[in-house]
């Protein structure tokens, strides 16, 4: 099956019981045992549910994936993953992954002895030398779009001994799946592209490793970072639309890059779609779209950029990306705010750095919204 009709039809066969054609919402904390400790494949929803069961087979069916185990967030899969390693354990991140994921390691996991460092990719040599547990990384990135060769740090990654965790929110599975191109394990917020309404917050991991899978499966009972059935429910029928949601989000993106690239008052435009991208190559290489994410940085101070960002009439001022709607957010001040000043810096993340999600409306009323705000 190609990928619109695995994102509708794997994992939402009819109930069984009914014939439903859309999957029921088992709202349950607990299930009925035949006899102590004989039961259905269920036994209390912290650990499982039919609504996660039907979602992570729609999600695997996606990323290629053999195991997905999903998650009350995109933060609670990545700790759900954390809980795989030991104090002492080293991981090596390329630069711009999410705030969230910096703070969750060197706010908290710092203090259970496991050791986060952000690298450029120019420094990755090196950084691998110590023989970090993992190589973690997102491409695009976030907010700067750059792109990474995921082969390319794979079989680096690999020669030392490395598990490659790919964070593939940005893209999508519709544009990207990492899994393909050797990663061992790959994550999304569901919150984003995925649920695709900005109405529900979820994550996932997949991989190819049972061994894995199994751990993850144990965390998310452990630790209590399930999801809940609803919340699944509506995560996989955001699903269904992934694939004609992600057309018009790129188609848009590609209309709005361009518009910015020509503006006078445009220093800068980051989207991967570009052939003035630095690495456009690389993502005509291993992408198959390139999404509805962008930043621009506009020649402005930080006072003028906030009042450019609160001017706009349909990109929503707000955190988050990939819901129907367009938004616009303010790295240095919103999403990146929990990473030092000093290392913004250093990762290019200045005053005049304006992300957009760009959402499904109508590309030309997009346009004319950006026109305007920039014009006042
Ligand atoms: C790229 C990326 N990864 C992970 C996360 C964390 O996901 P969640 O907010 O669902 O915990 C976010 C949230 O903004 C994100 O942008």
């Amino acid at each position: 099956m190609k990928f619109a009709t695995k994102a509708i039809h794997a994992g939402s066969e009819p109930d069984p019981l009914t014939g439903a054609v859309m999957p029921p919402i088992y709202m349950t904390s607990t299930y009925v045992q035949e006899a102590p400790g004989i039961n259905k494949g269920y036994d209390y929803t912290r650990a499982n549910n039919p609504n996660f069961v039907r979602l992570e087979q729609q999600l695997a069916a996606l990323e290629g994936a053999e195991h997905a185990t999903v998650f009350s967030s995109g933060i609670g899969a990545l700790s759900a993953m954390v809980t795989t390693l030991a104090q002492g354990d080293r991981v090596v991140a390329l630069d711009g992954v999410y705030g969230g994921t910096w703070r969750l390691f060197n706010n908290v996991f710092n203090h259970f002895g496991v050791t986060f460092e952000s690298h450029s990719s120019d420094d990755l040599e090196n950084a691998l030398k110590s023989n970090p547990k993992w190589l973690l990384f997102e491409t695009p990135t976030n907010p700067l779009l750059e792109v990474f060769d995921i082969a390319h740090f794979v079989e680096m990654a690999h020669a030392h001994g490395a598990l490659v965790i790919v964070d593939n929110t940005f893209a999508s599975p519709y544009c990207q799946n990492p899994l393909s191109l050797g990663a061992d394990v790959v994550w999304h917020s569901c919150t984003k592209y995925l649920g695709g309404h900005s109405d529900v917050i979820g994550g996932v991991v997949m991989t190819n490793l049972p061994e894995l899978k199994e751990k993850l499966d144990f965390a998310r009972k452990a630790i209590g970072v399930n999801p809940s059935p609803f919340d699944c429910w509506l995560i996989t029928r955001g699903v269904k639309t992934l694939a004609v949601r992600m057309e018009q989000h790129q188609r848009n993106a590609l209309a709005v890059a361009e518009f910015l690239e020509k503006h006078p008052k445009v220093k800068r435009v980051y989207y991967p779609g570009l052939p003035s991208h630095p690495q456009h190559a690389i993502a005509v290489k291993q992408m198959h779209g390139f999404s509805g994410m962008l930043s621009a940085e506009f020649h402005l101070s930080l006072e003028e950029t906030k009042k450019l960002i609160s001017s706009f009439k349909l990109f929503a001022l707000a955190e988050s990306l990939g819901g129907v709607e367009s938004l616009v957010s303010h790295p240095a001040i919103m999403t990146h705010a929990s990473i030092p000043a000093q290392e913004r810096t250093r990762m290019g993340i200045t005053d005049g750095l304006v992300r957009f999600s760009v959402g499904i409306e109508d590309a030309s009323d997009l346009i004319e919204d950006l026109q305007l705000a920039i014009s006042k």
